[in-house]
């Protein structure tokens, strides 16, 4: 008897990573695995830089298992070095990150861009994947809650329930990515139960219920089945470890064996 009916779902994030050869090799390696397994019980995606986005949706043919990294949040025009969702939803892609830290933080992305993004995610009907988290600072501070519940309403403003259904939240908390510090499973659970909370609250619980909410920072082949165990917790982004095309199977694996608690 499953614990819970929403299916785990393992994301890839290969960062700025990968020469095109190296990504369609691994791209093929995860795909061997994954087939080799025989698991049906997981929905997996890799996320690789823009660039080598055909070619890895090409290897991993009709089932495209590939999503971008970012969206612009126009639809086209006079835009420079931008890429709008529906010319990746055109190559195969199927998702694509919005509010990933590394933008939010990095590059200043503010709520009401990831809106945009996130109508225009929504116009291609590619599934976005929606990242939330708090810094190091702002979790000391006590903030992390009102943070993360900031973020969501902010990035989600404008838009409702129906047009949301294929939505996926990831919970990074931005000091244990690429740290080697994970979140402790009751601590991302914690956060996770927050997530929820936060979208019963501006949708409904029924809605809240659905919405796949996955992990990620710093998730690897080892700490995964004990993050998964928890029935908060459904599935990761894995950046570093997605680079090992063992390490992200046995991350499926342990996605996969949720199922079956
Ligand atoms: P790491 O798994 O390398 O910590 O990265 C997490 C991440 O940012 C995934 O999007």
């Amino acid at each position: 008897m499953a614990l819970v009916s929403r299916t785990p779902f393992v994301g890839g994030n290969w960062k700025m990573n990968l020469t095109h050869a190296r990504a369609v090799e691994l791209a093929r390696a995860i795909d061997a695995i994954n087939s080799a397994s025989g698991n049906r019980s997981v929905d997996w995606a890799v996320f690789p830089p823009f660039v080598h986005l055909g070619a890895v949706a090409a290897t991993l043919g009709e089932r495209s298992h590939v999503g971008a990294q970012d969206c612009s949040a126009h639809s086209d025009g006079a835009f420079t070095g931008q890429v709008s969702a529906s010319m990746l939803a055109e190559i195969g892609c199927t998702s694509v990150l919005i509010g990933h830290s590394e933008r939010r933080h990095g590059l200043a992305e503010s709520d009401a861009l990831l809106s945009r993004k996130l109508t225009r995610a929504l116009d291609a009907s590619l599934i976005p994947i929606l990242c939330v988290g708090e810094t190091l600072l702002q979790r000391d501070s006590g903030d992390a809650h009102a943070i993360i519940q900031s973020q969501l309403r902010g990035s989600l403003a404008g838009h409702d329930e129906l047009a949301l259904t294929q939505l996926i939240v990831a919970y990074e908390p931005v000091w244990a990515i690429g740290t080697g510090r994970t979140a402790t499973p009751d601590d991302a659970a914690h956060m996770h139960r927050t997530v929820r909370q936060t979208l019963e609250d501006l949708y409904s619980a029924r809605f809240a219920q659905r919405v796949r909410v996955i992990y990620g920072g710093s998730v690897n082949a080892k700490n995964a089945a004990e993050l998964f165990s928890c029935e908060e917790i459904d599935g990761g982004l894995i950046g570093g470890a997605s680079l090992n095309a063992t390490d992200f199977g046995a991350i499926m694996t342990a996605a996969a064996a949720r199922v079956g608690q």
